[in-house]
């Protein structure tokens, strides 16, 4: 593992033992049935009754948990061993059937045998990933034919915005929107659920176009089916943002993409 990833792996599992215990993770709540899947996925996932899903980077498992409630068989992987072991136990305390693996993305092919109806991802997940070559070849290598991928993740131009600084009024462009090798750096002791780690972490995050996934996922031979773009978030990423009654995030105005989703299938 090299030294990013061994950067992000110890930030990981510090975020995910104190997530578990997060008001913004509301672990509780979960248990006593809260789904934590959103109105956007289900009308676009549809009804999994029934498929196989793989959810990439599930952190410690209550969006795939929240799947196998609604009827999938599911199997949720990250590399965090400290989410993988929170998931599992959370899966035993709920009795909600879920099994997790875990693994580096790109090392999923040596760690998990099998193939899926659906393999489904999101929320924060594509800046940790320094290729999306690989990536796109490991959703195509784990779907079956006829089987589809799901993605529902910040939009790339949400990148370009994005600001911890509580001086930030409005929208401004503060990054790049392009794909560079090396990553940004950042010096990390509060994570985006709200919660202080004891050590201050530094995390190595990359950006990636919307050009750049589709072509991905066009190159590892998927067919894209649709991409939609919404003015709205799940979190709050700029102080100047608002919650609307559903509990998304907006710039006031709505002239900007925060959320992409997009399906691919495999014929
Ligand atoms: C923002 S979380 C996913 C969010 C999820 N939707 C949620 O809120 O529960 C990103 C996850 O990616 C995982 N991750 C980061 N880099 C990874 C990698 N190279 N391979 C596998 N998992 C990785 C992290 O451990 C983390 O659990």
């Amino acid at each position: 593992m090299n030294k990013y990833l061994q950067n992000n792996l110890s930030m990981w599992n510090e975020w995910a033992t104190l997530h578990a215990k997060s008001e913004f993770y509301d672990v509780e709540g979960f248990k006593k049935g809260r789904c934590t899947l959103n109105d956007l996925e289900f009308d676009e996932v549809g009804d999994v009754t029934g498929k196989s899903l793989l959810h990439l980077m599930c952190h410690f498992g209550m969006d795939t948990m929240s799947w196998a409630r609604r009827g999938a068989k599911v199997t949720g992987i990250d590399f965090s061993d400290k989410a993988v072991e929170i998931a599992r136990n959370l899966s035993n305390e709920t009795g909600i059937k879920a099994d997790f693996v875990c693994s580096d993305i790109y090392d999923l092919p040596k760690n998990l045998k099998g193939k899926f109806d659906i393999v489904y991802t999101s929320a924060g997940i594509l800046c940790w990933l320094p290729d999306l070559k690989g990536w796109a070849g490991v959703i195509a290598q784990f779907l079956k034919s006829g089987g589809f991928f799901y993605i529902l993740e910040g939009h790339p131009f949400l990148n370009m915005l994005y600001t911890e600084s509580p001086e930030a009024k409005s929208p401004e462009i503060l990054n790049s929107y392009f794909h560079s090798s090396a990553p940004e750096e950042y010096q990390n002791q509060m994570s985006y659920a709200g919660v202080k780690t004891e050590k201050i972490h530094t995390g190595d995050e990359w950006s990636h176009s919307l050009g750049d996934i589709i072509n991905a996922l066009i190159s590892a031979g998927l067919k894209i089916e649709f991409l939609h773009e919404y003015p709205k978030l799940f979190f709050k990423a700029m102080p100047y943002m608002v919650q609307d009654e559903k509990g998304y995030w907006r710039i006031p105005g709505d002239k900007l993409p925060l959320i992409f989703t997009l399906k691919a299938a495999k014929c």
